[in-house]
């Protein structure tokens, strides 16, 4: 008797053990719950960005160049318009062009070939009109996006059409 009485006293847990192990229980739960936002969030952004980018790109709405009413003739500024890139021209004949530098074949980034007048994408080729963005040649299936341009003593700013 007495000796199962002893096995039962060693059994019963002391109240400082079991406050131990409900503290290492909610440490391992927070833990765990941390882990799972960790491992969640890169998949929730990942989801959402297609919708994110599509809002972002359209929140911008003018774009204010300091000083690039000083670009010299026959050349081209590269900026971003919201997240995208997008390309001023000053003609050499004196009029100003901004446009989407964004080919709309498959997004690669076009650049503007002053000795040819014409704006050209290196991925497959494709050609665009300079002065209106329509598309020229190649793989393209529509014109560059148009913005509107105004010239001014600060700079230039350039808004959606
Ligand atoms: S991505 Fe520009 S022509 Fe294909």
């Amino acid at each position: 008797m007495s000796d199962k009485s002893n096995l039962a006293t060693n059994m019963v847990e002391e109240p400082g053990e079991q406050a131990t192990r409900r503290a290492f229980l909610a440490a391992a739960g927070a833990a765990g719950l941390c882990y799972a936002a960790a491992l969640a969030y890169p998949v929730y952004r990942y989801l959402a960005s297609p919708e994110e980018m599509a809002l972002s790109a359209t929140a911008v709405t003018e774009v204010t160049l300091k000083d690039a009413q000083k670009l010299p003739m026959g050349s081209v500024l590269m900026f971003k318009f919201g997240t995208a890139p997008a390309m001023l021209i000053h003609h050499a004949d004196g009029r100003w062009v901004a446009l989407t530098a964004v080919c709309t074949h498959l997004g690669c980034t076009v650049q503007y070939e002053p000795q040819a007048d014409r704006i050209h994408c290196a991925c497959h080729g494709g050609v665009y009109n300079a002065y209106t963005g329509a598309n020229v040649s190649g793989p393209p299936p529509r014109p560059l996006t148009l913005f509107k341009v105004a010239v001014n003593q600060a700079g230039v700013e350039v808004s959606r059409a």
